[in-house]
Parts: C-alpha cells; structure tokens; sequence
C-alpha cells in the first residue's frame, strides 16, 4: 500500500506559519505583505483562481489589491499598471493572471514585472537566479512538490527522477531544483517526442507527471515502490457530475495506487500547494523588502 500525499494538510501547515510570522512582521514593521494581482478580461477560469488567490492573501493576513482590466486594454496600458506597482513601495508582489488576450505579449509583459516582486517566478531574472542555484522566488507549483517532498522526508539524493512535460512554469523550474546541491537528483526531463517513455518512467524512482494529459501515466509504466507526483489538472468528462466533468490528474490513480510506495492524489495533492507557495513568496518579497535585503 502506498502512502497518499495530502496536499492539503501540507498547505494548511505552511499557512499557519505564514500567519503567524506575518503577525510577528506586522509587530515590528507595522506594515503586512500585499499581493497585487492583475486580470484582463472576463475568462470564468480565471476569475475564480483571482478570487482564490484573494481569498488566500487575506486569510495570511495580507493587504491584496485586485486589478480588474476590460478585454480591450492595450498592452501600453498594462505595461504602464506594471511599472506603476513596480515603483509602489507599498506593493510587496505582483502576479499577472494568464492567458492575457491575444494582441498583449505575455512575454513583454512577464518580463517587465520587477524581480524582488515576481511572486510567480516567471521573469528571466528569476529563471536565471533558479538556475544558477541563488536565492530568488521560485515558481509555486514547484516549490509546492518540493515542499511535499520534505515535509514526507522522501530522499532526493542520488534518486532518479523522471520529469514528464518540459513546461517554463512546471517541468523545467522542478528539473532545476531537483538537481542542485542539497536535494541532488539525477533529473531526465522528458518531451513529447521522447522515444518509449516507459523506458525511463520504469527506471526511475522518483516520477512527476505534468503533460496535460488524463491518465498519462500508467499502471505498467512504473516500478514497483516508486513516488508518483502528479501535476496534472483535467476536465474529464462525467456525466455524473453536475458541470458535465470531473478533475483528474495526468496518472491513472487506481492502477497506480497499490504499486507506489508515495502518490499525490487528484484532488488533494499538488494543487492545494500552488497558492500557498504563492502566498509563502508574497511574505519572502516582503521579508525582503523591510529587511533591506
Ligand atoms: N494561470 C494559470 N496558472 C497561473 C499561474 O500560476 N500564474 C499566473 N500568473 N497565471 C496563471
């Protein structure tokens, strides 16, 4: 039988850390981190996980300020919110909703956020620092497998360690931290034009799954006692279930389950983890900020 990874308990360990070094913050700067969050449009999806992340930063005791923009605004004027909140002493973080419509350049618009604020990880400063191993604020969802992976005191060292999907904001920011000294893994990345994956899912003992793809991963592809991470967030249809869908992962749990000696479920694993790393990044670039660091 293998152990299930709960997520949730997880995050709620680390949100209680976070409120409370908040408050102690609070006590000695008088001031509390706040999170900036920007949305253009009117995408349900995206105004749901807005609110979440709301929702979060004001149960840490966190100052938020969400930026609502109309579909048509021009990537001048959000450029323009940017560098306004990149100047804001008051703003500790700033995340930027995606997608953005089709006539904004996410990349310009990414890149134009500040460093010591980019709470999601997603500039090339950050990037770059994640790579060469120094301190920076790391991608959430990454950061979230990493904490599952210590608060379950699951070795890392001199592990195989197979990544499924080559992603900016998954695949490659955990192959990154999986491989530096400290947690030191023998990381392969793989893509979808890698030959019999099952190959190296079977060799490796350590697998995290973020292809995008229901039930990637199979009972047969993986060895006996390994840990199965799994990212994966899809609408699989249900119709059983009210909205027509339910969310499943990328593994197929149940074939899974028996074999692993760790496994995330869906729901309940990673995803509880994203925005709790959000807000544990908002509080370090507010740390950082007030500690003139
Ligand atoms: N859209 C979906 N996930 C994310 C995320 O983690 N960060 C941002 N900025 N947008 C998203």
């Amino acid at each position: 039988m293998s152990t299930i990874i709960d997520g949730k308990k997880v995050s709620l360990a680390i949100r209680e850390k976070i409120l409370s070094e908040t408050q102690l913050l609070k006590a000695e700067y008088g001031r509390v981190p706040r999170l900036d969050v920007i949305l253009v449009g009117s995408d349900p999806a995206s105004q749901t996980y807005v609110a979440t992340k709301a929702k979060a930063a004001i149960e840490m005791g966190f100052e938020h300020q969400d930026h609502y923009l109309p579909e048509e605004t021009t990537e001048e004027e959000l450029l323009s919110l940017v560098k306004e909140l990149n100047e804001d002493e008051r703003v500790s973080g700033i995340l930027v909703q995606l997608p953005l419509p089709k006539h904004i350049s996410e990349e310009k618009v990414i890149h134009t956020i500040d460093v010591k604020k980019d709470v999601d990880g997603f500039t090339p400063e950050s990037t770059g620092l994640l790579a060469i191993g120094e301190p920076c604020l790391a991608p959430c969802t990454p950061a979230g497998i990493i904490e599952l992976l210590k608060y379950y005191e699951i070795p890392t060292a001199g592990k195989k360690v197979a990544v499924l999907g080559r992603s900016n904001i998954v695949g490659k920011p955990i192959a990154m931290m999986l491989m530096q000294k400290g947690m030191d893994a023998t990381v392969t990345v793989l893509n979808s034009y890698t030959p019999d994956v099952r190959e190296f899912t079977l060799n490796a003992d350590i697998i995290i799954a973020a292809v995008g793809i229901p039930f990637y991963l199979r009972g047969d592809m993986v060895r006996e006692g390994a840990v199965v991470i799994d990212v994966g967030i899809n609408r699989y249809p249900d119709a059983t279930k009210k909205k027509g869908y339910r969310v499943v992962g990328d593994c197929a749990y149940d074939e899974l389950a028996d074999k692993c000696s760790y496994i995330t479920p869906v729901p309940g694993g990673v995803g509880p983890m994203t925005i709790t790393m959000l807000m544990a990044n908002t509080l370090k670039a507010f740390r950082a900020s007030v500690e003139g660091r």
